[in-house]
């Protein structure tokens, strides 16, 4: 049978605040379900293909959180920021308040795709090193790239702290001085310590892909859109 939840609990969990102040639009006509206005908190709909609005925003009801994002430069991947703005106030507040977290940080200054959910199994799954899900990064290099220094890469550089070398599962020379690099783990500054122990240095960086998700050419710096079921069906791959 279909799950049914009051309208008003359906908005607290959904992130759009308190039990009380969801009472409060409900009863002040802010919300319409399925086209038509609800101003009784206790009125109970099936949570299937469940559409809303809120204040003229429409929303659909969705259980979990599953997002991509174009993160652009100057952001941070952390609620608690320090120096730039978090990437999360790109995000509309009820997702914030969902507690959606990302998944994998990329750095302030590296720009592309990331994960956003608030779903715990599936955060773990693709950021637990046991899953070893690829991430491909395309690397504008200060130097020119070297045959000798892409395969290198490729079969492994010493990094500071770490007990053995770690090599990229693939790496490409797409220029002179652009590569695209795919690694498996997803360690601190990972991307550009590599390219630092080939001696030359990363001066931009952008994540392209993750797993068979590709960053889609439309998804504009800064925006972020709701991950299709097709989208999802690429990331378990
Ligand atoms: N590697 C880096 O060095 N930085 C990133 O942001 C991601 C991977």
């Amino acid at each position: 049978m279909a799950k049914k939840l009051d309208i008003e609990r359906v908005l607290h969990k959904q992130g759009f605040g308190s039990r009380k102040l969801c009472r409060i639009m409900i009863i002040n006509q802010e919300i319409t379900v399925n086209g038509e206005i609800c101003d009784d908190p206790s009125a109970e709909f099936d949570l299937e293909n469940l559409q809303y609005t809120v204040k003229g925003e429409p929303w659909e009801y969705r259980k979990n959180a599953y997002l991509m994002m174009h993160k652009p430069s100057n952001y941070e991947c952390s609620h608690k920021t320090q120096h730039h703005p978090t990437i999360y106030s790109l995000l509309p507040h009820p997702l914030v308040e969902r507690g959606v977290q990302c998944i994998g940080r990329l750095d302030e200054d590296t720009t592309g795709l990331i994960l956003i959910s608030d779903d715990g199994q599936f955060i773990h799954r693709m950021s637990s090193p046991k899953h070893k899900v690829p991430k491909v990064y395309e690397v504008t290099c200060k130097h020119p790239v070297s045959e000798d220094q892409i395969a290198h890469i490729r079969q492994g550089v010493q990094l500071v702290d770490e007990d053995l070398p770690i090599a990229a599962l693939a790496c490409t020379k797409i220029n002179n001085h652009v590569i695209h690099m795919t690694l498996a783990e997803g360690k601190y500054h990972q991307v550009k310590r590599m390219v630092a122990a080939i001696s030359n240095r990363v001066e931009a960086l952008k994540r392209i892909k993750i797993g068979q998700l590709d960053l889609p050419q439309d998804l504009k710096v800064g925006e972020w859109r709701w991950l299709s079921a097709a989208d999802l069906n690429a990331l378990q791959k």
